[in-house]
């Protein structure tokens, strides 16, 4: 689980991580897709994907997809295996290109940028697999997020810091990050994701995995994100337990293509979605509820 890592891994003084023997800037691609210096600042109330199609060689994983994440909703982003949601997360947070289509910050179209580019517009997000630096410590680990963005190195300790207290782990600070339970590995992503004081998350799957007492903590969690920063979250996710208490809107994709959106009651009583859901647990053997 993670990335490979060596023993002579660290964070330094400077906010400069070593890794594999080699420091990686803060743009570098070891930490690609959660950090970058501060970009400007404009208006920045809404993530709008706009009509974005992508390709993979002869198939569309994602088919003319728009929608919008205002700051302080909570969007969820629904639909059977490869129906085309990490792919439209990795086109959001540029770790693909687009075949077609924009993503926009407000008023900045911010399609075909840098990763690292696209972190510093505040967009932070966490991985269907944990990506955790297994031999940094839980602490390091969220203040790299930090450093990215600009904060000195410091400050970045007491963002950190903070985080931590706040999710009840303090005690797991000095731990390797690869040695936490892999619960509270997907909570230490969180909070490297809100190190960065995200006007906007994206998160793939983070109950994925969690049994059903680290999933409603992950769901408290996730609730008093939303409470307490109010950033917008768009939030990808199998258990719909967790997408209809969490989300104000849901938005549904079949095949890469929008097949529903609207609040979790309208969605959750649409027949297409209902026959999309059904089809594909008929073929895996296993039934969604809401
Ligand atoms: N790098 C890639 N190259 C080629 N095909 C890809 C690539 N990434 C994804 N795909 C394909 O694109 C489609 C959408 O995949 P994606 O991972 O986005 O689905 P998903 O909705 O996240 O599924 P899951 O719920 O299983 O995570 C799938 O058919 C997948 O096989
Ligand atoms: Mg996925």
């Amino acid at each position: 689980m993670g990335l490979m890592h060596m023993p002579g891994d660290f964070l330094n003084e400077a906010g400069e991580l070593h890794l594999h023997g080699k420091v990686i800037g803060l743009s570098g691609e070891g930490v690609v897709g959660m950090m970058s210096s501060i970009e400007g600042n404009s208006d920045l109330s809404k993530l709008i994907v706009q009509r974005v199609t992508k390709d993979f060689a002869g198939l569309r994983a994602v088919d003319d997809v728009s929608l919008e994440v205002r700051q302080g909703e909570v969007l969820g982003l629904i639909g059977p295996n490869g129906s085309g949601k990490t792919t439209l997360l990795n086109v959001i947070s540029g770790l693909l290109p687009v075949s077609g289509g924009h993503v926009l910050v407000g008023e900045i179209d911010i399609t075909g940028w840098a990763p690292h580019r696209i972190a510093g517009k505040r967009i932070g997000r966490t991985f269907q697999t944990v990506h955790l630096f297994g031999a940094l410590t839980v602490l390091e680990n969220i203040e790299v997020a930090a450093v990215g963005v600009g904060m000195s190195r410091r400050r970045a300790g007491e963002r950190a810091q903070s985080l931590l207290e706040e999710f009840d782990m303090e005690r797991t600070a000095a731990l390797p990050a690869g040695t936490l339970a892999f619960g509270q590995q997907r909570r230490v992503e969180v909070a490297r994701a809100l190190a960065m004081q995200p006007h906007f998350m994206l998160l793939d799957e983070p109950a994925a995995g969690l049994n059903e007492r680290e999933c409603d903590e992950m769901l408290g969690l996730l609730a008093s994100v939303r409470e307490k920063i109010g950033c917008g979250v768009l939030v990808v996710d199998h258990d719909m337990r967790l997408i209809m208490r969490l989300c104000d809107r849901i938005h549904v994709l079949n095949y890469g293509r929008t097949i529903a959106e609207g609040t979790c009651e309208e969605v959750s009583q649409n027949p297409e979605v209902i026959e999309a859901y059904l089809g594909s647990a008929e073929e895996e053997g296993e039934v969604v509820s809401a």
